[in-house]
């Protein structure tokens, strides 16, 4: 288990210092006001690792704190400003009255065609100038959700039935491997880090992920978690599983001009295994989803759009970050041999 992390502000000071007593009924705690919600590095923290009890843990946290009613009411009061910095930001999800089910995987096509188009292309840069440090950096923010890979969309396995049940676990079983520990998506990201000279192990960087990388995860959390966003959760898989292909393709072409063929394995499988789950994710998921509850159709594209504008935020972060010559992090890595 990973330890805590350090505070990045009052909430997160609090919160972190309280999770290091056994599980108990929170003191009353001011509670944030940022102005950017998405962006905000204390909300963000706070927000991640109270999602993290959920998935694995902390290092000398109580379990118990997962369900303690005064924390989740905390988090409550979080996840309402971040829905807030998501709704200002692209708006309500639509009512989409004349969106016909059989249509959703041309909608969600658009809205991924749109992303392709926009500039400037984080994966077009790494592939053609991207340095070796620029590599690591990255892998590191993606850490944050590749390390448990798929594990934010099989919270939504419960809440559907049917079709759309069906093609969710189809792909999941592919991102956990399909029986084959080594070919867990979430381990091949662990083995491109340890190729890279990273501490692969869960957690591990933490305190060097920015808010913007942060909101990424969280939101995914977000839709997983509520059975209310379950239409928002497909649509963001399915938009993840159709923008993937071709932007990994780039990663590897990258890692393989700069000799660094060990850490491809992850992005390889993506160009092969997402073509498939582009379509089972649009057309059976997704479209699935809304033939099953057409009052949902609005909130899967919703949740694709988050997905695109968290997304394009946070790869704006980094080219930013590399154009002005200054890191992407919040903490420096430290230094490793070329693998
Ligand atoms: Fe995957
Ligand atoms: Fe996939």
């Amino acid at each position: 288990m990973p330890p805590l992390p350090d505070s990045r502000g009052p909430l997160s000071a609090v919160l972190l210092h309280e999770l290091r007593s056994d599980a108990h009924r929170l003191p009353p705690i001011a509670l944030p006001e940022p102005e950017d919600p998405l962006l905000d590095e204390d909300l963000q923290l706070a927000l991640y690792v109270l999602y993290e009890l959920h998935y694995r843990g902390f290092d000398g946290v109580d379990e118990r704190w997962e369900w303690e009613p005064s924390l989740l009411a905390v988090r409550g009061v979080l996840e309402d400003i971040f829905e807030g910095g998501l709704l200002t930001a692209i708006g309500p999800p639509d009512d989409e009255p004349g969106l016909r089910p059989e249509d959703m995987d041309v909608a969600l096509r658009g809205i991924a065609d749109a992303d392709a188009a926009s500039e400037p292309s984080l994966s077009g840069h790494l592939e053609r100038e991207g340095t070796r440090d620029q590599f690591r950096e990255f892998v590191v923010h993606r850490s944050a959700y590749q390390l448990k890979e798929a594990d934010p969309h099989s919270w939504a396995i419960p809440r559907l039935s049917g079709a759309p049940k069906a093609a969710l676990v189809e792909i999941q079983a592919d991102e956990y491997g399909g029986g084959r520990a080594e070919r867990v998506h979430a381990q091949l990201f662990a083995d491109a880090m340890a190729a890279l000279g990273l501490d692969s192990s869960y957690g591990a960087y933490l305190d060097a992920i920015p808010g913007v990388t942060l909101a990424t995860v969280n939101l995914m959390s977000l839709m997983g978690l509520h059975r209310r966003w379950r239409g928002g959760i497909a649509g963001h898989l399915a938009l993840f599983e159709m923008t993937s292909s071709v932007p990994n393709g780039r990663y590897a072409r990258g890692l393989r001009r700069l000799g660094l063929e060990p850490a491809t394995p992850f992005f390889d499988e993506h160009v092969e295994a997402d073509a498939v789950h582009e379509n089972i994710a649009a057309v059976d998921l997704a479209g699935g989803l809304a033939r099953a509850e057409p009052a949902l159709a609005g909130q899967i594209l919703w949740g694709a759009r988050a997905l695109v504008e968290l997304e394009a935020r946070w790869s704006r972060h980094l080219l930013t970050a590399w154009e002005q010559g200054v890191r992407s992090l919040v903490a420096p890595l430290e230094s490793s041999a070329p693998a």
